[in-house]
């Protein structure tokens, strides 16, 4: 279990730098629950419970704060985690397209995690890259315009384990 100290004491000289661009404990909570995931991969209660401790919020508003933004899991994630965006310019630009060729690829639907831990799949709001669409993000990557066959090239680096 991880305790508020754990979490202080591990990652002291990162929390302070973060607490010092802000002037309260409180505007600092999205970039400590993005330390935090980044750290341990997902937001456990135990983590959710340790960031509010932390920053002197109740624990309730933290989980709402987790459950709210779709960058933030509760789970640990696949070491490939796909997150199709399905919002407006996505969607006119055929991401449901692709989001069925994943789910054929990965053999998984939307909201899985695949059985050997290696990927996951989610759909989620305008990430801000509309630009780009239809697109992902790959762990901490954005990738597009996606296609089947920009898919493809991304799917055979990961099995041959080259760099994406
Ligand atoms: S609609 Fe997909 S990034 Fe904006």
């Amino acid at each position: 279990m991880i305790k508020n100290s754990d979490f202080t004491y591990q990652y002291k000289l990162e929390l302070e730098q973060i607490m010092s661009q802000y002037e309260t404990k409180r505007a600092a909570l999205l970039p400590v629950l993005n330390l935090a995931q980044e750290k341990y991969g997902s937001l456990s209660p135990e983590i959710e419970k340790a960031a509010a401790e932390y920053l002197d919020l109740p624990l309730m508003q933290v989980r709402e704060v987790v459950s709210f933004y779709t960058l933030y899991h509760t789970k640990l994630k696949g070491k490939y985690h796909f997150q199709v965006c399905r919002n407006m310019s996505c969607h006119l630009l055929g991401c449901e397209e692709i989001i069925e060729y994943l789910k054929t690829r990965l053999s998984i639907d939307v909201g899985e995690d695949s059985e050997d831990g290696r990927f996951s799949l989610s759909t989620v709001e305008c990430l801000g890259a509309c630009e780009i669409a239809p697109m992902m993000q790959l762990n901490d990557r954005y990738i597009g315009p996606l296609t089947k066959e920009s898919m493809d090239e991304i799917l055979s680096k990961i099995l041959s384990e080259q760099k994406i």
